[in-house]
């Protein structure tokens, strides 16, 4: 029997992100290419969506590549690049049938073109949909979205559109790529490394981590639903006492 049926209905959480991490030990062990494991890693990607819809996750946020990985060997980017463009081409048909709407976080203008180009119009095509919405981070960093925000509040108050004095933190949410998207209530990392690689790092102040040692084209949709029991099973206190919730 499906783990599904163990979540308890009233305590889904509405945002869960993941930091896909294994695909190049993945492919090793097999003797094989670290694209491979990229490949691969696309199955687990559409496994999780699947798990997520049926779970009734309204956002599920996925690291697909980060501004540090702009740094990997040349043809590996190309590869990934590649496998972007046809998984985004391949898979729109499903998310429209789906009900799922696609969302992009980071410098996508940094994107090669047609990756950027087919990626805004997946987004158009399934904007209006009101399912789950699947919110990939594409050349994203937290401290480069941070920067770009911090930027974007100085130019808006020296043009006077926004006055200092009015500056909060929900301020800085609106100027963040996050800003109709609640924080994650989750947040799960694959392959056994215990750190956040520049991941969200405003959003996850009060997110419960989940770590596995599983590496990504492992992960599948059982494993998904075992994250949210475990979460489930916590106590968020925010700074109160437990006697105080
Ligand atoms: C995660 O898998 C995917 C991306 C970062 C694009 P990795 O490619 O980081 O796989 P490992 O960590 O080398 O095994
Ligand atoms: C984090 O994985 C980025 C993504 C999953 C896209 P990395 O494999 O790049 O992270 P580090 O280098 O091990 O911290
Ligand atoms: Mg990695």
């Amino acid at each position: 029997m499906s783990l599904l049926n163990q979540i308890d209905k009233n305590n889904i959480p509405k945002h869960i992100a993941i930091i896909m991490d294994g695909n190049g030990r993945w492919a090793k062990k097999q003797g094989k290419e670290r694209i491979w494991g990229h490949q691969a890693g696309v199955e687990s990607v559409r496994k999780v969506v699947e798990a997520a819809a049926e779970a009734k996750i309204q956002f599920l946020t996925l690291y697909a590549f980060s501004t540090e990985n702009w740094n990997r060997p040349k043809q590996e980017v190309d590869a990934l690049m590649e496998l972007l463009v046809n998984t985004i081409v391949a898979e729109v048909g499903i998310l429209q049938k789906n009900n799922i709407s696609l969302k992009a976080i980071g410098n996508l203008k940094s994107l090669p073109g047609n990756c950027h180009a087919e990626l805004q119009k997946a987004i158009q095509e399934t904007s209006a949909n009101t399912g789950l919405s699947l919110v990939l981070a594409l050349s994203y960093s937290s401290k480069w979205e941070i920067t770009n925000a911090i930027k974007l509040i100085v130019n808006d108050i020296l043009n006077n559109r926004l006055s200092k004095e009015d500056v909060n933190e929900s301020t800085i949410d609106q100027y963040l790529c996050t800003h109709s998207i609640p924080d994650p209530e989750l947040l799960i990392r694959t392959s056994g490394e215990y750190r956040i690689s520049n991941f969200l790092l405003w959003q996850i102040a009060y997110t419960e981590f989940y770590f596995t040692k599983k590496l990504w084209p492992e992960f599948g949709k059982e494993d998904f639903y075992e994250a949210i029991i475990d979460f489930q099973h916590r106590e968020r206190r925010f700074g109160l006492t437990s006697e105080q919730l």
